[in-house]
């Protein structure tokens, strides 16, 4: 019987990816596992398991030792990001909020202080960070945000009033990167980056979404109301916002990738064993030729997202000497792998026919946690814009 875990290596994985996926595969599969359908079915975030992520290093897995993280790399990163949203998507969510968006802005665009104040204890998993830049009436298009950022006149602070919506830990974070606008008539130009602290008076929590799947994963608006943020809490120059809200977002989308092929073979492995044992019309349904079409096609899909997922970590590995830009590999890699994820999870659910719709197996969870990776981080139809952009070299 070919094994469950088998995958597909490409060269590139060393001994150490190879060590760190193994003990990730096991922490999460007797810490995240178990608990994975009770705070699904509470809504609840998981503050003790996720505590347990960051004491594994794995809330910074790709930050130096020095500012309190692994000192590992982006391979490192999705080998144990798909590890953990193979036995919870939104376990998976946290983590990669935290390493993704947080973590690597600070580390490409933090001063030295900024590092060690707020990098630090994010990478170590002793504080949760988060990333804000959409709004209530700006997705997509992320540039129109309305959030405002005044300068004093003493020249100390900005005076941050505005509202930010789907912001992935919101209720829990105690450090967020924030986009705003500081200079509304340059447009995208005019949006600058701030690291704001969730314990200074402005600053508020609001509604918290009541979500379809990755609901163990808290999210929610924040609000700011003449939220004062230190000049010395800009990240990178004023103006310079969008610039690290799309870069973030490119090693972001990476993980992203990494999260549904994690989700994707979660249902497929379920399928393979219910495909086995299932019986009818007198034989394992495996043994009927649709199901293994079905079977043919999830594989084939995953095993692809996989390679596209470490294809664009290698590019991203890459960029770290070359300093190009990798957002083709990453937007191709999120589209792939979450278009995947969702037709793995449905595929799953038809093997399973009942027991699938039924909430005593976990492949209900599996399609509801599938269907955000085509949304968030960019959904599917910004990929492809993004990709047929570069490709056409319209951008
Ligand atoms: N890296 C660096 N710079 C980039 C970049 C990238 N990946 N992509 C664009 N830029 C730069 C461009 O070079 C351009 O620079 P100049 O000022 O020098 O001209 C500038 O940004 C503007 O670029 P565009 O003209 O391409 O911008 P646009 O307004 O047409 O939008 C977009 C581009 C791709 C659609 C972008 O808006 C986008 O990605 N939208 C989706 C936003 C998104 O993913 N939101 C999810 C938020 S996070 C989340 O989901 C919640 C969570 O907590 C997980």
């Amino acid at each position: 019987m070919a094994s469950l875990t088998n995958t597909f290596l490409p060269l590139g994985l060393s001994e150490e990816h190879i060590m760190l996926r193994e003990a990730v595969r096991d922490f999460a599969a007797r810490e995240i596992k178990p608990v994975a359908a009770h705070f699904d079915e509470t809504g609840t975030f998981p503050v003790a398991t996720v505590r347990k992520m960051g004491e594994m290093g794995l809330m910074g897995i790709e930050v130096p030792e020095e500012y309190g993280g692994a000192g590992m790399d982006t391979l490192a990163y999705v080998l144990a990001l798909s590890e953990i949203a193979k036995a919870d998507a939104a376990h998976s969510t946290v983590m990669a909020v935290n390493g993704s968006l947080f973590d690597y802005g600070l580390l490409r665009y933090g001063t030295e202080e900024q590092k060690r104040k707020f990098l630090l204890p994010v990478a170590s998993g002793v504080k949760v960070g988060a990333y804000a830049l959409t709004e209530p009436q700006s997705g997509s298009d992320a540039a129109t945000m309305r959030t405002r950022a005044v300068l004093n006149e003493a020249g100390t602070h900005y005076v941050l009033n505005g509202r930010k919506s789907w912001v992935t830990s919101g209720p829990v974070a105690e450090v967020i990167i924030v986009f705003a606008m500081t200079d509304p008539a340059q447009g995208h130009r005019g949006i600058t980056a701030f690291i704001v602290d969730t314990d200074r008076p402005g600053f508020e929590r609001g509604k918290v979404e009541p979500k379809l799947g990755i609901r163990a994963s808290a999210t929610s608006e924040i609000l700011f109301d003449n939220y004062e943020c230190p000049v010395d809490q800009i990240l990178g120059e004023p103006g310079m916002g969008f610039k690290i809200a799309m870069s973030a977002l490119d090693a972001g989308r990476i993980g992203i990738a990494a999260q549904a092929v994690g989700i994707a073979e979660a249902a497929y492995e379920a399928s393979l064993v219910y495909a086995r044992e299932r019986e009818a019309f007198g034989q394992k349904i495996g043994q009927f030729q649709m199901i293994q079409q079905k079977i043919a096609d999830m594989k084939t899909r995953i095993e692809a997202s996989r390679l596209l997922t470490f294809n664009a970590a290698l590019a991203k590995m890459r960029s770290a000497e070359t300093g190009k830009r990798y957002t083709l590999e990453a937007s191709m890699a999120k589209l792939h792998a979450s278009e995947t994820a969702m037709f793995v999870a449905n595929e799953a659910v038809q093997i399973h026919g009942g027991m699938g719709y039924s909430k005593e197996m976990p492949i209900e969870r599996y399609f509801r946690d599938a269907k955000i990776t085509e949304i968030y981080e960019g959904t599917s139809e910004i990929q492809r814009m993004v990709i047929a952009r570069l490709e056409l070299g319209l951008r």
